[in-house]
């Protein structure tokens, strides 16, 4: 049957379908909402390789739905009794100006805190900051960012919606990755963010952020952490691949799609219903 849609929606839905297709993602369902018949032109579908089912599709979820990423009741006590906002925010005010560490010395031009919602159940955590990051001050903001924004995205959700931090909060130079004593002294500053935060699931994104975050001392590779669920600083903690490494190895987005649907299943984020349920 041949869709019809205007093309401005058509150009999204396209970018959108061309994503999840990235991601290893081919049966797609929409729900049963009519379209506008002035929504409609036509569209071609692409032919399509057959592939296994996918047990967990992303569907966007609606804003009542999504909202639900944010905490619930059972661990909404902050540390402290004080509002996670207020909380995180004097967490900065402490780290200052920081010295602590010789990034402080590197050519740092912005201290990358995090960025995000505070109450969110989901947050992602990556390596350090790049030089987008750090003319900026904000985490993932870079390509590798936007590929991040569009795998929450494929979740579901927008990226207001969860909390991304890093090991280190300033920028290595050359983006090398951090040294021991670097990631060591900084990730104490994050380890209290997810204190405040409480996220009940944390995505380690690349093999530093799964070290730092589970044991600084192992030499577990990435894809010996991938695939199962651990638990780190009480929260659930899935391991996938940086997206700077899927930028320049796209064929693996399929996996990094497969450990997101851990993610999303811990979450209760709606997998794919059959058209007509
Ligand atoms: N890579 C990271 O690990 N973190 C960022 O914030 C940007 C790129």
């Amino acid at each position: 049957m041949t869709t019809r849609l205007n093309p401005e929606v058509a150009a999204s839905v396209e970018a959108r379908l061309r994503y999840y297709r990235d991601l290893g993602v081919h049966d797609l369902y929409r729900r049963g909402e009519p379209v506008a018949d002035s929504d409609i032109v036509e569209v071609a579908a692409e032919p399509q390789a057959a592939e296994p089912a996918q047990p967990y599709v992303a569907i966007p979820v609606t804003e009542s739905e999504s909202s639900d990423l944010s905490s619930r009741a059972a661990r909404s006590a902050a540390p402290r009794d004080i509002p996670r906002a207020q909380a995180l925010q004097l967490l900065r005010e402490e780290i200052g100006d920081c010295t602590r560490c010789p990034l402080a010395f590197q050519g740092r031009h912005n201290i990358v805190f995090g960025d995000g919602d505070p109450h969110t159940r989901l947050m992602f955590v990556g390596e350090g900051p790049g030089a987008d990051e750090d003319a900026h001050g904000l985490p993932f903001v870079g390509r590798a960012g936007q590929l991040l924004n569009n795998m929450i995205n494929a979740m579901g959700l927008q990226r207001e919606q969860v909390y991304i931090a890093n090991i280190v909060k300033c920028r290595p130079p050359q983006n090398r990755t951090p040294e021991p004593e670097e990631a060591s002294t900084c990730s104490t500053f994050l380890f209290r963010q997810i204190e405040i935060i409480q996220p009940e699931v944390i995505v380690a994104l690349g093999s530093t952020a799964a070290t730092y975050l589970l044991d600084p001392k192992s030499k577990s590779s990435l894809a010996s952490l991938r695939g199962r669920i651990h638990m780190a600083h009480n929260s659930k903690l899935i391991v996938t691949y940086h997206p700077a490494y899927l930028l320049r190895d796209p064929r693996q987005k399929k996996e990094a799609w497969i450990d997101l649907q851990i993610a999303m299943r811990e979450l209760g984020l709606k997998p794919a219903k059959p058209a007509g349920d």
